[in-house]
């Protein structure tokens, strides 16, 4: 019996028309079968999200949004608030995707408040973390990582914190097809583990730790067998349902104790 539920999530970033983000939801539903012992979520574009909340409304699939607005409404031309994300059904968002803070510029401070947006709606934050390559070849890849996890602990406390996921993303691994192998995730989600313990023993041991970065359904065995990975978060291998049914079946044997 695991102690966390594995997580598999799909972040399917700026990719698809309303028509194919309508066929793979539909196809997850009719693939992923109810009373699962692992949970799945979607995160479609924004403009997607109430077709893919009326095709998954009811199920045991859940949707969320990649990104929110640390602002709860007003004159931010653009943005999108977690109430919106929660009339829409979302029950997850994804927050500080490298990407979103690469090309969006998004501070570790400026992460730490639509945390802390999100979970004001109830929504379950998505906390994703992660190192460079140049930051790996430094040997900075902890401190990086405490750094964008220290500014949610200041902004929200460790148990708001708690109420989220956090997803380790190395940049480098993402859309490269180069994986961290499965030794270095969990060396790297053993040292999360490890430092949340610190402040909170209960909520680091039942806290969900993700990994993310090129993970398909041919590495998903190594990698969700790690004492401390709970999970993916996945990027190109989410586009399609074959694909995801690949990485979605690896997490059905392990939660099934195969
Ligand atoms: P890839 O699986 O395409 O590397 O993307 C990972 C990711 O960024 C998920 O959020």
């Amino acid at each position: 019996m695991l102690v966390r539920k594995l997580l598999v999530a799909g972040n399917w970033k700026m990719n698809g028309s309303i028509q194919s983000a309508s066929s793979l939801a539909s196809g997850l539903l009719s693939a992923i079968r109810d009373g699962i012992g692992y949970d799945v979520v979607v995160f479609p574009p924004f403009v997607h999200l109430p077709m893919v909340a009326h095709r998954l409304q009811g199920s045991h699939l859940q949707w969320g949004g990649q990104n929110v607005s640390a602002h709860s409404k007003g004159a931010f031309t653009s943005e999108i608030s977690a109430g919106m994300l929660k009339e829409l059904g979302c029950q997850w968002v994804l927050a500080g995707h490298s990407e979103c803070r690469h090309y969006g510029q998004e501070s570790n401070e400026l992460v730490a408040k639509k945390f802390a947006q999100a979970l004001g709606q109830g929504l379950m934050p998505v906390l994703c973390v992660g190192e460079t390559y140049e930051q790996r070849e430094s040997a900075e890849t902890e401190a990086i990582i405490w750094s964008q996890i220290d500014a949610v602990l200041t902004e929200v406390g460790v148990a708001g914190l708690g109420q989220g996921v956090i997803a380790y993303e190395p940049v480098w691994a993402i859309g490269t097809g180069l994986t961290a192998t499965a030794e270095q995730a969990q060396e790297v989600h053993q040292f999360i583990r490890s430092h949340l313990a610190v402040k909170d023993d209960i909520i680091a041991r039942r806290m969900r730790l993700l990994y993310g970065g090129s993970c398909n359904g041919s590495n998903a065995e190594a990698l969700f067998s790690m004492p401390d990975v709970d999970g993916g978060l996945i990027g190109g291998a989410s586009l399609t349902v074959e694909d995801f049914m690949a990485v979605c079946q690896k997490a059905d044997k392990l939660s099934k104790g195969e």
